[in-house]
């Protein structure tokens, strides 16, 4: 088979590492061809494809970002055929098959094309871990352990000048990030897309911390977090080719918010892109290597309209279907267990 691979959407630490791993397995155990299509959907509705090999994907297992660069495209946008104009993309560089390593919206575009027969096997990614389907997604170790350094450097300032320091980490729809790196940073608040927060029980938390002899605090909150009456906090209206605000500005508001009804001196700090680039942990490289293998495996055998999933300590397919029918929230146990440290 030749087997086009693309990479879709945000980009994330391990990309390559699946990349290097569905060439190697592919080539040496299958003996299939490969190419690389750039810029995700893009590259397969203009045809813009580079050849993959062996040596051309060696060395790029610890590089952050994507050899293949990445976009937003949406085949389906508007009233376009996408089908039909992937059909012909792929038929103009020879492909017979597809590998979309991408979250909900590139996997989305693969769920469509597999259901109309074309043969697709999928690799979940995000930093946000937030597909069903799969334990985990790679990317999502090395956001946190970012997001934990920053939260640990943080609090030696936030100490030194009596401050209240408010961290902004990625989520759209779930806390994820938020509540590992929270929890594992000693986080004294965690706000999350799915419990919108009362600002006066913060506060609270804040000032019974304060009345116990702290002089500081540390707020971790993701970009989704919103208050009970409050909409969520964006930049602008425009959207992404699948309807997505941009988000963000949540910890700029706490900060004035928080400072104004507590009097304590406060700061904020969005670490944005900083989660996603450099180079993945080696638990990220594992399981990107995993997926990698596991996807042109199952494309091998024939399986078609599946995305790989990690479930437990065994890398498998699942139906991409049933995998993105919903996002995967935080788990309420997870949360409960980071409330225990508040305030
Ligand atoms: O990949 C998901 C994500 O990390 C979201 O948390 C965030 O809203 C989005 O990417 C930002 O993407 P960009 O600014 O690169 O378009």
């Amino acid at each position: 088979m030749r087997i086009g691979i693309l990479t879709g959407g945000g980009d994330c630490p391990g990309l390559n590492a699946v990349i290097r791993a569905v060439v190697r397995k592919g080539v040496k155990a299958h003996g299939h061809e490969f190419v690389g299509f750039r810029s995700g959907w893009a590259g397969v509705l203009d045809s813009s494809a580079v050849e993959l090999t062996v040596d051309s994907t060696s060395g790029i297992l610890p590089r952050g970002g994507t050899i293949l660069g990445t976009s937003r495209t949406n085949p389906y946008k508007g009233d376009a055929d996408g089908t039909e104009l992937v059909r012909r993309g792929m038929e103009r560089v020879g492909v017979d098959a597809l590998i979309p390593i991408g979250g909900d919206d590139t996997l989305g575009v693969a769920s469509r094309l597999a259901a109309v027969g074309v043969p697709v096997v999928g690799v979940p990614k995000t930093i946000d871990n937030d597909l069903n389907g799969t334990d985990v997604t790679f990317g999502f170790d090395t956001a946190v352990q970012i997001a934990t350094d920053a939260i640990d450097r943080l609090h030696t300032t936030a100490e030194s000048h009596n401050r209240v320091l408010v961290v902004e980490v990625m989520g759209r729809h779930a806390g994820w990030i938020a509540c590992h790196a929270g929890m594992a940073g000693g986080a004294d608040a965690i706000l999350v897309p799915e419990r919108p927060f009362d600002l006066d029980d913060v506060c609270d938390h804040l000032r019974a911390r304060h009345a116990r002899g702290r002089s500081f605090s540390i707020v971790v909150a993701s970009e989704g977090a919103h208050p009970v009456e409050g909409a969520l906090t964006t930049k602008g209206a425009q959207v992404d080719e699948f309807g997505h605000v941009r988000l963000g500005g949540i910890a700029a508001w706490l900060e004035r918010e928080i400072e104004q009804r507590t009097g304590y001196e406060s700061r904020m700090v969005v670490l944005g892109h900083v989660q996603r680039g450099g180079t993945p942990t080696a638990f990220d490289r594992v399981l990107a290597t995993r997926y990698g293998v596991e996807a042109i495996d199952a494309l091998s055998r024939g399986e078609s309209g599946v995305m790989v999933s990690l479930r437990g300590t065994q890398v498998t397919t699942m139906p991409l279907a049933a995998a993105l029918a919903e996002p995967k929230l935080l788990d309420p146990d997870l949360y409960a267990t980071a409330e225990v440290f508040f305030g």
